[in-house]
C-alpha cells in the first residue's frame, strides 16, 4: 500500500516515508515533561514488519495552513497536534512555508496498534526530508518523540530501547537499537478484539496515571530493573526471560493504569481469554508470550516455529475478531525517490 501522493517525488520541497509500528515490551507510561514529551522511564519495543503508515509531505510557500489528507479522504485543515509537529520542522529548517500531509495506515486507527508510532515517525522522516533538512536517526529520534513517546522508538528496525535521558531539553531522551530484525527472529501475532478508536487516549491516560495513581513511584522506581533484565535476555537471546519480563512489565502498567482515579480498564473479555490462552500454550512448552498496549487488542509475541500455533489458538477465542502475524520490521525509511539525500 502507498500513499496516493499527489506530490511527485522528484520535486524539490516534497518526500514520502514510511514507517512500521511498534509495541513495547518493557512498557511505557507516564511522562516526566509533558512539553517536550520526555519519558518518565524508557522503554524497550519490537518494531512490526506488517503494520506501517506511508506519508507524502510537500511544503508549498503559497499555502498559508497546513493541509492533511487521510487515504483517498478529504483535505482537511491539519489538527493543532499536526501543525505544532510541523512547526518544529519549520524552525529547524528556517523555513515557514505550509505543508500538504498525506498518511495512510495499512491497519486501524488509534486502536491500540500503535498507530501513532509509525505516524509520527514517517512525519518525522517525510517532513525533514521535505524541508530540505537530513538529520541523524539520533535526531530524527528526538523530533518523533515530541510527537509521540512510541513514535521515538518506530525510527529504528528489530529490538529497540527508547532511553529516558536525564536532561531536562530532552537532548539524551531518544531510541537506540539493540539487534537488527534478523539477528534475533521473532514473531508478533496479533489478536483484535475491537476495531473501535479507544476512550481514552494515551496522553490522557498518563496524566491521570501520574495525577492519582499511588502507584506511581513504583512503577518509575522499579523500570531500570526491568530495563537492565530485558537488555540481558536480548543480548542472550534468551527468550523465557524475554516472556517473563514482557508479561510482568505488561500486567504492572495495567495495574497502574487501574490504579488511576477513575481507573483505566483497556481489556475485553476476549482480551483476558487470549491472555490466558497464551499462558496456557506457553506451560504446554510453547515459546509465547503476551503484552497490550492501551487498547483491547492482545499482542502474542513468540518464536517464528510457533507462530501458526499461536495464530489458530487465537483465532479460535470468541471475541477474537481477526488475527494479523508479523515479523521484525525495518528501520524508518523514504520511500519513492528520495528528494534530498
Ligand atoms: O507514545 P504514546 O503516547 O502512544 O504511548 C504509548 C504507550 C503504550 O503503548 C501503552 C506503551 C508503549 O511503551 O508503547
Amino acid at each position: 500500500m502507498t500513499v496516493k501522493a499527489e506530490i511527485e517525488s522528484q520535486e524539490q520541497g516534497a518526500a514520502q516515508a514510511r514507517a512500521h509500528s511498534n509495541i513495547a515490551l518493557v512498557k511505557y507510561w507516564g511522562k516526566r515533561d509533558k512539553q517536550l514529551n520526555l519519558p518518565a522511564t524508557g522503554s524497550i519495543s519490537v518494531t512490526l514488519d506488517a503494520l506501517y503508515t506511508d506519508t507524502a509531505v510537500r511544503f508549498d510557500p503559497e499555502l498559508t495552513e497546513d493541509q492533511f489528507r487521510y487515504g483517498d479522504g478529504s483535505w482537511q485543515t491539519a489538527e493543532p497536534r499536526l501543525t505544532r509537529f510541523l512547526d518544529l520542522i519549520r524552525a529547524m529548517a528556517g523555513t515557514h512555508g505550509a505543508a500538504w500531509i498525506e498518511s495512510q495506515n495499512n491497519f486501524a486507527t488509534g486502536s491500540g496498534l500503535a498507530s501513532s508510532a509509525s505516524g509520527f515517525a514517517a512525519l518525522a522522516l517525510a517532513g525533514t526530508q521535505a524541508a530540505g533538512l537530513t538529520l541523524s536517526r539520533t535526531a530524527l529520534s528526538m523530533l518523533a518523540r515530541q510527537g509521540s513517546g512510541s513514535a521515538a522508538r518506530s525510527i529504528f528496525g528489530g529490538l529497540v530501547e527508547m532511553r529516558r535521558g536525564t536532561e531536562a531539553d530532552g537532548s539524551d531522551a531518544h531510541a537506540v537499537p539493540l539487534l537488527g530484525p534478523d539477528q534475533w527472529p521473532l514473531s508478533v501475532v496479533i489478536a483484535i478484539t475491537d476495531n473501535r478508536s479507544k476512550t481514552v487516549g494515551s496522553t490522557e491516560g498518563m496524566t491521570r496515571t501520574v495525577e492519582t495513581s499511588p502507584y506511581f513511584s513504583g512503577w518509575t522506581d522499579s523500570a531500570e530493573q526491568d530495563l537492565e533484565a530485558m537488555r540481558h535476555a536480548i543480548s542472550a537471546r534468551n527468550f523465557e526471560a524475554l516472556a517473563e519480563i514482557t508479561e510482568h512489565s505488561c500486567l504492572k502498567m495495567h495495574a497502574l493504569m487501574m490504579s488511576g482515579r477513575p481507573g483505566l480498564i483497556y481489556w475485553n473479555p476476549a482480551t483476558l481469554a487470549a491472555m490466558q490462552a497464551v499462558r496456557e500454550l506457553r506451560s504446554q512448552g510453547v515459546p509465547v508470550c503476551f503484552t497490550i498496549d492501551a487498547g483491547p487488542q492482545l499482542k502474542a509475541v513468540c518464536e517464528p516455529s510457533v507462530a501458526e500455533t499461536v495464530e489458530r489458538t487465537l483465532k479460535a477465542i470468541p471475541g477474537v475478531l481477526e488475527t494479523r502475524h508479523s515479523r521484525l520490521g525495518p528501520d524508518a525509511h523514504l520511500t519513492g525517490s528520495p528528494v534530498c539525500s
